[in-house]
């Protein structure tokens, strides 16, 4: 088994390394290579995603990242910011299943800006196409309009598409992981307005026809957002394309109240994966210590889960999770009264205690 850390940017080398020392300590057999990324690999090679990087990643069975971006790369041009490094890993790794859980940890009930009896007991799975939409979809650029409101003007244009086995293999996503879980489904889409997702729709129902042990629903993306704040645990599984995903995983993460505790994995179809936390590279808080490891730890965690066929060690990191948090311990983003403010080194290393226990008691 080869692991590819990726750390990038800002509070990302910080996070990582916690994560590391937690799989260090699990005791099993792999190997880990560590290689720049995003605006780091840039200071270094001068692009965020560097031949070697990317060879690294592809060569893998996972990959362990960070985060990246730092404001001070807006104005690079469009390829050589840091962004365009996970861009680039999802399309050239294949990764468009994208899972982004929003559960809400019992003891954290009350960070969240939703009432808590609104959110106690979430756990949401936000399944987001990754390598296709507007995000991926040419031809995009800038050019003279020839018609629209203004022929003659500047214009900019990106385009929206998805083709029918791009939508079908997410949908299998999507109901597979409906049972394992509640066997719910909800795709989110604007079929009332969009071509691209009416043919998602009835692609989604489609294939729906194959698990019909799984119950199926559709939803408008602008219904879905004012749901997610209105009864949030009225959903389960959610499928939605690349863009509408974007927005509605970070609109759940937040409802959990801490974005710093949210893990994600992208697998392509043979299983590899790259897994990163749902919150970004935070350069404010930047090399202070402070950020909150323990998205990147449950990453890891989900890692071994998908992608290197070690459930048993996944469960121990996150029943670790759970312990500390139990124990009260936590760092300055989900810290309230009463709680005991730890570093980000702290919380690693209570993480690795909290495993080493379990591993004496057996
Ligand atoms: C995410 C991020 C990325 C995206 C950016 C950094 C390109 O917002 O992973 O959600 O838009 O997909
Ligand atoms: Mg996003």
């Amino acid at each position: 088994m080869k692991i590819a850390i990726l750390p990038g940017d800002g509070i990302g080398t910080e996070i990582v390394a916690e994560a590391v020392k937690v799989l260090n300590v699990l005791d099993l057999k792999f190997e880990t290579e560590s290689a720049l990324v995003g605006g780091a690999a840039y200071e270094a090679h001068g692009h965020p995603l560097p031949e070697s990087t990317l060879k690294l990643a592809k060569e893998a069975d996972a990959v362990l990242f960070g985060a990246v971006g730092d404001w001070k790369y807006d104005k690079l041009d469009r390829p050589l910011r840091p962004e365009q490094a996970i861009l680039g890993l999802r399309k050239n790794l294949g990764l468009f299943a994208n899972f982004r859980p929003a559960i809400c940890y019992e003891q954290l009930v009350g960070a969240s800006s939703l009432k808590p009896e609104l959110i106690a007991g979430l756990d949401i799975l936000i399944i987001r196409e990754l390598t296709g939409d507007i995000y991926f979809g040419q031809p995009r650029g800038r050019r003279t309009a020839v018609d629209g409101h203004f022929p003659g003007t500047e214009e900019a244009f990106d385009t929206m598409r998805y083709s029918r086995p791009e939508v079908e293999r997410i949908a299998h996503v999507a109901f597979q992981a409906a049972r394992k879980r509640s066997k719910r489904v909800t795709s989110v889409d604007k079929a009332n307005v969009l071509e691209t997702f009416q043919f998602w729709k009835d692609i989604v129902t489609e294939v729906g026809q194959q698990y019909p042990d799984v119950e199926l629903d559709h939803m408008y993306v602008d219904n879905a957002a004012m749901q997610l704040v209105k009864a949030p645990k009225k959903f389960d599984v959610v499928v939605t394309g690349n863009m509408f995903g974007d927005i509605l995983s970070d609109e759940a993460a937040m409802l959990t109240g801490s974005i710093g505790m949210l893990p994600s994995a992208s697998l392509n179809s043979s299983n590899q994966g790259l897994y990163e936390p749902s919150h970004g590279s935070a350069p404010d808080i930047a090399g202070k210590g402070i950020a909150n490891p323990l998205a990147t730890i449950l990453s890891a965690a989900m890692m071994l889960r998908f992608s290197l066929n070690q459930a048993e060690a996944a469960d121990r990191i996150e029943s670790a999770v759970k312990s500390v948090l139990a124990a009260g311990l936590r760092t300055v983003d989900i810290y309230s009264e009463g709680t005991t403010k730890v570093s980000t080194r702290e919380m690693g290393d209570a993480v690795v205690a909290a495993i080493t226990k379990t591993t004496i008691k057996g």
